[in-house]
């Protein structure tokens, strides 16, 4: 990345593409010729309110199929890297990451935020409470707080509002440096966190096996598999 000397503030956009190696789906393209999920499962049936007003076990099953497959992955040498600048980088960071997975937080990242929701979370559709959830959500168990049989994947779907956009925004504003790792460039608003924080000012840099969509908006990119590409410019970032 050329000159860190000026670089305070960064802003990390993660995306399925951190957690392939960790053996978790893409959305889009299939690693190794595998089929991608939007491959094996259609987006308007298990992705969107509607979907799930029409057929909730079907969702329900889905979810808690991911939910079970995610705790059996660990995280690899990318969220370790992440993990590591998190921990040594004075400067503000925050890692958004459209993952509902927990792999970030369990190699240690703390500043972290899911902006799509997480797997381990089910929020109460009755009493607006989110609860840490490892187990299955398809025999409608009752809500920890209020105990209405009424939760849901803690998921952002197809048609809601991401969480936390405010805080997002305001961190690009600061951001001196925007990073995206791992991310296709497919689904707004993240896609267009490029475009944002280079407008405001920041440098912006993409490490993806293969060109985004917004790949053009991006002063440097690099291609490659997330777990040789991430610790080494965490490396170039720490000086080591
Ligand atoms: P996608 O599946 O759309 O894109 C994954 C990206 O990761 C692609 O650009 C791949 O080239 C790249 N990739 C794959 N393996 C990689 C590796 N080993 N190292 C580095 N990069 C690799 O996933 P997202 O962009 O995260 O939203 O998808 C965005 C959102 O669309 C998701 O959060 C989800 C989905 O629908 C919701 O469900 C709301």
């Amino acid at each position: 990345m050329g000159d860190m000397s000026d670089i305070r503030n960064i802003v990390i956009l993660t995306g399925a593409g951190v957690s392939a190696e960790s053996g978790i789906d893409t959305f889009r393209s299939g690693t190794d010729g595998a089929p991608s999920l939007w491959e094996q499962h259609r987006v308007e049936d298990v992705a969107t309110p509607e979907g799930f007003a029409r057929d909730p076990d079907l969702v329900l099953r889905f979810y808690d199929m991911r939910r079970e497959a995610i705790q059996t992955k660990q995280p690899n040498p990318a969220h370790h890297a992440l993990a590591k600048l998190d921990a040594e980088w004075r400067g503000e960071l925050l890692i958004v990451t459209q993952n509902v997975d927990d792999l970030h937080e369990r190699a240690g990242a703390r500043r972290v935020l899911h902006m799509h929701g997480e797997h381990l979370n089910a929020w109460c559709t009755t009493c607006d409470t989110r609860s840490r959830w490892t187990g299955p959500l398809i025999d409608r168990p009752a809500c920890p707080a209020c105990e209405a049989r009424a939760l849901r994947p803690d998921v952002v779907w197809f048609g809601e509002m991401p969480y936390r956009m405010d805080e997002i925004y305001a961190a690009l504003r600061r951001a001196d440096l925007f990073v995206s790792i791992g991310t296709s460039g497919a689904v707004y608003p993240a896609a267009g966190f490029v475009r944002d924080a280079r407008s405001l000012g920041a440098k912006t840099l993409e490490l993806n096996l293969e060109r985004s969509q917004g790949s053009g908006w991006f002063d440097e990119t690099r291609l490659g598999p997330a777990s040789n590409l991430v610790p080494g410019w965490v490396d170039e970032v720490l000086g080591g």
